[in-house]
């Protein structure tokens, strides 16, 4: 049965700066959006669908041709939320993906996530979790702004929220309808899935799956891929 590998990767990277789209950035040499499905491949993902933008189509053919799975190339949207819901549509509407349960949803920005990170998430999900993220410890101790000040956060109680994040694929198709229908606006799938009201399992993730923003990111990322951490 297919696992598929939802990856996203029509934003144009605006933060990190440059002439071509984030996920077409390389990190030693390889391209984020191939790195992202290599990892995703290798944690045990079968199929990956890969959401670019508009007109961009060629050049992600160009930096997938070495795929370790068969990729399938899907036109996005405005929103991070909109490109997930128009690769779903793809996802349930491909015949070679029929009896697909689970589908991961991946930043390709989060490109050097562990295999081990991914085969977490994937476990959880054929354990019967409806929705599954991976998560880190906050390191930086955190501070609330308020109105005439701020206070402090313990750390200790919060975590980060990477990807990929793992689901039924029947139970994030019906929830991203949901948040549609009600118009509301969420930072991940996750949160579309609890406002559908399903509980959200928390797996560990990794340091190196940081989403790479910034060019300090890509500095990072540069090292940690050549150092092989
Ligand atoms: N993404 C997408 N469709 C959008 C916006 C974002 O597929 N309309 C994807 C990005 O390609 C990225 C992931 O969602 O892999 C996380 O988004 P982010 O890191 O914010 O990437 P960008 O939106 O490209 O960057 P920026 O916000 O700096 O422009
Ligand atoms: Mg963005």
């Amino acid at each position: 049965e297919p696992v598929v590998a939802l990856v996203v990767a029509a934003g144009s990277g605006v933060r990190l700066g440059g002439e071509v789209p984030k996920a077409l950035r390389e990190i030693a040499g390889r391209p984020l959006v191939l790195r992202s499905v290599e990892q995703l491949a290798g944690g045990g993902c079968t199929h990956a669908v890969v959401v670019v933008a508009a007109g961009t189509e060629d050049a992600f053919a160009a930096a997938l041709a070495s795929a370790p799975v068969p990729v399938r190339l899907v036109r996005g949207g405005a929103e991070r939320q909109d490109s997930v819901r128009l690769g779903l549509d793809a996802v349930a509407a491909d015949p070679s993906l029929a009896g697909c349960r689970v589908v991961l949803v991946h930043d390709a920005a989060r490109a050097l996530v562990p295999a081990a990170v991914v085969a977490r998430v994937i476990a959880a999900v054929q354990g019967g979790a409806p929705a599954v993220i991976p998560v880190t410890t906050v390191i930086d101790s955190v501070r609330q702004v308020l109105p005439g000040g701020s206070s402090v956060v313990d750390r200790a109680t919060l975590r980060a929220v990477q990807t990929p994040q793992g689901f039924d694929l029947a139970t994030l198709r019906a929830a991203h309808e949901l948040i549609a229908r009600d118009g509301v606006a969420v930072t991940d799938d996750a949160a579309a899935c609890e406002h559908a009201g399903h509980s959200v399992v928390l797996v560990e993730g990794a340091r190196e799956a940081m989403k790479i923003t910034e060019p300090l990111d890509l500095v990072l990322a540069e090292a940690i891929a050549r150092a092989d951490v």
